[in-house]
């Protein structure tokens, strides 16, 4: 009865034990969250399912027999796949090389160094087409994908292997609340499938909303496992934590000083942009800027940051009116901004953390 079961699992790295006798079991057609605390060893569990790491002990049962997986490749051929936090595409390739990157299809057998495009494209139009992912062609090159669409051919993906396990490790962090509602369509449609889905994600409402069961991990160690329709936010939380919490967020004693920085009617020469933008932000403030997706929040933030154009409205730093072309003059006036897109915006990941910084 259930597809995957992973007993006594023990992991250390020099100076910690990951996973202390962990178990795992999960029924087919099933929705399985993990839960824990950062830290718990949540991907380190995933990471030894998938092939990644190999245990210090314990076992992994696939229906019922016992299976070695050393890597990768041996995972994928069970049929367990895994999609990571931080996507594992390639960028200027199309969606069809990406799902059969290292599998191409030949004209004339395996051995072939004649690619079958034809084969390949009506694979994925099928696959696509199956999955429900109808803004998506086969032809699409990754870069010119949004993260939600990208995520999306990972999980193609990660069906084109015949999977009977998929693990999404926190697939939801960088999604909007629409592509999360379209990540559980999918989720759905695989579990009908008789896919068994493990779900990573600290977000208590989402994990009750699409789980069937529930297995909490605190310190490397394994908690207990529970149906999800037992469970509340409440519960989750005391079980991850090991106790109870009365306070979820810690108390807000804050001390809101003079004003910093004020945005005054801020207007883009683009007219679907924002337009009379105003706010006013004090030290030791916390400023919420809300809105729906495409509200244009980023681009009010970027303009601010000097990254976008701005034909109207003036910027006041400490009440003095200033004039920020360019992440420079920002950085000159003590601004600093963290990315939407931290990959591509935010980091030099080739570079080290002192010349990124400097
Ligand atoms: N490659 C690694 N090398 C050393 N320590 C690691 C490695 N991966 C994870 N750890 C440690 O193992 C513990 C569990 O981590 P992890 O599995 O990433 O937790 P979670 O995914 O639940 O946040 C942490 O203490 C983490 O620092
Ligand atoms: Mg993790």
């Amino acid at each position: 009865m259930y597809v995957l079961e992973m007993n006594h699992v023990s992991k250390s790295f020099p100076g910690v034990k990951a996973l202390d006798d962990v178990t795992l079991k999960v029924k087919s057609g099933t929705v399985h969250a993990l839960m824990g605390e950062n830290g718990a060893g949540k991907s380190t569990l995933m990471k030894c399912l998938f092939g990644l790491y190999s245990m210090d002990e314990g076992e992994i049962r696939f229906n019922g027999e016992p299976v070695a997986i050393n890597n990768v490749k041996e995972a994928l051929s069970l049929g367990i796949s895994m999609i990571h936090q931080e996507l594992h595409l390639i960028p200027y390739r199309s969606v069809m090389e990406n799902i059969w990157l290292g599998r191409f299809p030949r004209i004339g057998g395996a051995k072939s160094p004649v690619i079958d495009h034809q084969a390949m494209y009506e694979r994925t139009d099928q696959l696509l087409k199956d999955l429900n992912l109808n803004s998506i062609t086969p032809n699409d090159l990754l870069r010119t994908l949004s993260v939600s669409k990208a995520q999306s051919v990972e999980i193609a993906k990660a069906v084109s292997y015949d999977s009977k396990i998929i693990i999404m490790d926190e697939p939801s962090s960088s999604l909007t609340e629409n592509e999360v509602e379209h990540l559980f369509s999918i989720i759905r449609s695989l579990r009908q499938r008789g896919v068994a889905i493990i779900y990573i994600s600290h977000k208590m409402e989402e994990i009750l909303k699409i789980s069937d069961e529930v297995t909490i991990m605190r310190d490397g160690h394994y908690v207990g496992t529970w149906e999800a329709s037992e469970l509340t936010t409440a519960t989750i939380i005391k079980r991850m934590v090991g106790r109870d919490l009365t306070h979820r967020f810690p108390s807000g004693e804050s001390n809101i000083g003079k004003e910093l920085l004020r945005v005054e009617n801020y207007t883009s020469p683009n007219p679907r942009s924002f337009k009379h933008v105003s706010l006013t932000l004090h030290e030791g403030e916390i400023l919420g800027l809300g809105g729906l997706v495409g509200a244009q929040r980023t681009e009010v933030m970027e303009a601010v940051f000097g990254l976008r154009l701005h034909n109207e409205g003036a910027l006041y730093v400490r009440g003095k009116k200033v004039t920020i072309n360019n992440s420079y003059d920002a950085k000159k006036y003590g601004m600093a901004l963290l990315t939407e897109e931290r990959r591509a915006t935010g980091i030099f990941p080739v570079l080290s953390v002192q010349q990124s910084s400097a």
